[in-house]
Formats: structure tokens, C-alpha cells, sequence
């Protein structure tokens, strides 16, 4: 059986709930993203405008066990700007080659999840095994849970599928 991790970034608490929930969906274990210099008050809201602005990857610390003893994480982000918000970008960055497979979650008012996602793809250099999002609406509702169970149980088995043998592998033509 596989072995995923949920790695959580937080502004304002939706996207741990998120993390949260999906743990708690798949009994998966989750850690989490601070930064050094926590963003407070309206100045912090700025900040986040300049760090999507600038592409910066602020300093952060990391809660939690190494991503490597595990087959995949679950990245779950809000979206900045229409960008993967920096603290993740900074974690991504830093951990580069540290990464299992890796499937995104983002969490959003509404636009920008698929740049999230392509930018995770290219500092990895490869293409996330899955990529998903869910409004903060969507959270607030509840709505969420049915599609967070989907999306937990597609990176299953997408992991699961590594397991097998792949018929290509078999092939006299892939040799
Ligand atoms: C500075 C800033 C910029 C944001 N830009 C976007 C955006 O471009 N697109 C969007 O859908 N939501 C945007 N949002 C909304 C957040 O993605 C959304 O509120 C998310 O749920 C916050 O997650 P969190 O509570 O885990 O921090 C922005 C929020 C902030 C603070």
C-alpha cells in the first residue's frame, strides 16, 4: 500500500482545513509550511502582492517528516495573484530533489490553479502525477469533501498503478 504525505501552506486557515480534511479522508499523516517572518495584518496581505510580483521564495521552516521516506506528497496551496503562493514555491524549491511523486491541491477564491500547478512542474522538471483545486466557497459549504475523496483515492491509485508491472516494460519492442 502506498505511503503519502499531505504538506500544508497557510495564509488564512482554508487550506489547512483542506489538508485537514483529506487526512482525515484517507488517514494520511501532515505536515506543514511556516514562515521565518509570519505576514500579519494588512502589511501581510501586501507582502504577499510583492512575493507574486517578484517570484520570491521567502524563508521558511518545515514541520515534519522527510518527504522522502514516503512514495508521494500532496501539496496543498492557496493560489496568489494567480500564482502558486510563494511560501510553497520557496518549499518546492528547496526540497527539489528531496520530492517523491507528487500530486498539487490548490485552494482559491476562484482562478489561477493551473499555473500552480505548471510552475510545481517546472522547478521539478517533471509533470505532477495529479492536480486538482477546490474553492474557498467550496470549502466553506462543505461542498469539498466529495472531490476531496476523489481526488485522495485518484492519487492512490495512481500510486498503486507504479506497483504493477507495466505491459510496455514486457514489450520485445520497448527493449
Ligand atoms: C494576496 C492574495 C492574493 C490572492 N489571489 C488570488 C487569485 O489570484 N485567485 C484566486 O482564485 N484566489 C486568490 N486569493 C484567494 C486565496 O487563494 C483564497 O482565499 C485561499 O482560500 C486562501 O487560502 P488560505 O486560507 O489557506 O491562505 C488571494 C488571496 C490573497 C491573500
Amino acid at each position: 500500500m502506498s505511503n503519502v504525505l499531505v504538506i500544508v501552506y497557510s495564509y488564512t486557515g482554508t487550506s489547512r482545513r483542506v489538508a485537514e480534511l483529506l487526512c482525515s479522508q484517507q488517514n494520511w499523516p501532515l505536515a506543514s509550511i511556516t514562515e521565518v517572518q509570519p505576514r500579519a495584518g494588512g502589511l501581510g496581505s501586501l507582502r504577499c502582492v510583492i512575493d507574486s510580483l517578484l517570484r520570491r521564495r521567502p524563508a521558511i521552516r518545515y514541520d515534519g517528516p522527510p518527504p522522502t521516506d514516503f512514495d508521494a506528497v500532496v501539496l496543498v496551496s492557496p493560489i496568489w495573484l494567480l500564482q502558486l503562493a510563494s511560501p510553497m514555491r520557496a518549499f518546492v524549491a528547496r526540497q527539489r530533489g528531496r520530492l517523491p511523486d507528487v500530486a498539487v491541491l490548490s485552494v482559491m477564491g476562484g482562478q489561477g490553479a493551473p499555473n500552480a500547478a505548471a510552475e510545481i512542474a517546472r522547478i521539478l522538471d517533471r509533470a505532477p502525477i495529479l492536480s486538482s483545486s477546490v474553492t474557498m466557497r467550496e470549502v466553506d459549504d462543505g461542498s469539498c469533501a466529495a472531490r476531496l475523496q476523489a481526488f485522495g483515492t485518484a492519487v492512490r491509485d495512481a500510486e498503486a498503478s507504479h506497483d504493477v508491472v507495466r505491459p510496455v516494460t514486457l514489450s520485445p519492442q520497448s527493449s
